[in-house]
């Protein structure tokens, strides 16, 4: 397909999307959690973004209070390992996958079956790593485009192009989330998108547009990769 001649309305057009936002929770006991500020916001606006461009999309969502559009499959999960096995239940004949989620990077070796009581004055909390659900699709024999996120307070552009090549992702979006009204919970965010032949900045803006910008640009890396 010709780049320069590809309608906004059917770039993505026969292709299946399938996204990860929000937060994930692991639970500590019946009433408390681990969590992390992720509204979903930049996840639901790139699924938005995705279906306005034409593609079938998946969204596998942590607990928001936000609602998809019908013609969005969008699949509910709480923990890491729920939105692992459904990121894997549908990844087959997925031709773009974005991690926008804030997956909790660790839940505790067991759950207490009972409120934990706070008699003590100090508590351990034994935690284990959750297994990388960006990295385990990026790592498939055959892995769909794949997009990740990376999240930093400082040192952004070295770790995200360090997780480039660790996690063999096809592109990064790195957001500084150490900026006030960007990144996490906000209504804005600024991205710098790093890939194998170059970085291109996209300047703070309202979500729901700068998502707009990166489908298009995501869907031109795609096609760089994958001449139909
Ligand atoms: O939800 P919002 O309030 O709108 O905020 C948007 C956002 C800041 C959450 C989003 O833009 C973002 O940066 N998402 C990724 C957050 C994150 O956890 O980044 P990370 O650097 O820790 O993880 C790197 C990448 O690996 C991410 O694509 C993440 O989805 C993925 N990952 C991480 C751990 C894990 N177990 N599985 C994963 O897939």
């Amino acid at each position: 397909k010709e780049l320069n001649t590809l309608n906004k309305t059917t770039l993505l057009q026969g292709k299946r999307v399938l996204i990860t936002a929000g937060p994930t929770r692991e639970p500590l006991d019946p009433v408390r959690y681990l969590t992390n500020k992720s509204s979903g916001k930049m996840g639901y606006a790139l699924a938005e973004a995705a279906r306005m461009a034409g593609a079938k999309i998946t969204l596998v969502s942590g607990p928001v209070p936000l609602t998809c559009h019908p013609d969005i499959q969008c699949i509910h999960v709480e923990t890491g390992k729920t939105m692992l096995n459904t990121v894997m239940e549908n990844v087959s004949n997925t031709d773009i996958f974005i991690a926008a989620a804030a997956v909790v990077d660790y839940h505790v070796e067991e759950i207490s079956q009972k409120k934990i009581k706070k008699t003590a004055d100090t508590l351990d909390l034994h935690l284990i790593k959750n297994i990388d659900i960006l990295a385990t699709v990026a790592n498939l024999p055959h892995p769909p485009f794949t997009v990740g996120f990376a999240a930093e307070t400082h040192n952004v552009l070295t770790f995200a192009r360090k997780k480039l090549k660790e996690k063999k992702v096809n592109l990064i979006l790195a957001n500084d989330v150490s900026q006030k009204h960007a990144g996490f919970d906000a209504e804005e965010n600024a991205i710098t998108a790093i890939w194998n032949r170059g970085e291109d900045a996209f300047p703070l803006s309202k979500k729901t547009l700068l998502a707009q910008h990166l489908i298009e640009f995501i869907a031109q890396r795609y096609y760089e990769k994958n001449p139909t």
